[in-house]
């Protein structure tokens, strides 16, 4: 059974993933009106993957005999100057959420709610993988600068990204 302050606290979390997918599938927009197919799918894969994360929350307080309470989402932006400015956003972002799941873990430990903080260990290592992912795209970008033919690389490689759900997820 979850405590009261974890499952508060595991709700908010499925909050912060689902705004996290509201985020990139606005960038998403953003990417198509830029014709910019390529990061508009490396977003889509995106949106589908934070859908994913907020899903296992989800799942995760049904599954210990917690109530679910959905709250609203809150608007994302929808304008950014470059695709650079969008993915220094999505690296806050995701620096912003990798303190999100810490806090997590410290509540878990707190509370000494262990099996919380072994399924937050998963969230843990993805945010390892999340922020390197970003972080190098937003150094490709730096380099890039205003050389359109860089750009028209690097979107022909996001674009090769698909979505598969994690095994071990
Ligand atoms: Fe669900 Fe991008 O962290």
């Amino acid at each position: 059974m979850l405590k009261k302050e974890m499952e508060l606290a595991l709700n908010e979390q499925i909050n912060a993933e689902l705004f996290s997918s509201y985020l990139y599938l606005s960038m998403e927009n953003y990417f198509q009106s830029q014709s910019l197919s390529g990061f508009a799918s490396w977003m889509r894969c995106q949106v589908q993957e934070e859908m994913f994360h907020g899903m296992k929350f989800y799942d995760f307080v049904n599954e210990r005999g917690g109530s679910v309470a959905l709250e609203a989402i809150a608007k994302p932006d929808n304008q950014w100057n470059s695709p650079l400015d969008a993915f220094e956003h999505v690296l806050s972002h995701e620096q912003k959420v990798t303190g999100l799941v810490n806090d997590l873990v410290e509540i878990a430990l707190g509370v000494k709610d262990y099996a919380t903080n072994i399924f937050l260990q998963w969230f843990v290592t993805e945010q390892v993988e999340e922020e390197a992912s970003v972080g190098a795209i937003v150094d490709k970008l730096r380099l890039i600068g205003n050389d359109s033919s860089g750009l028209f690389l690097l979107d022909a490689e996001l674009g090769k990204r698909v979505f598969t759900p994690p095994q071990d997820g």
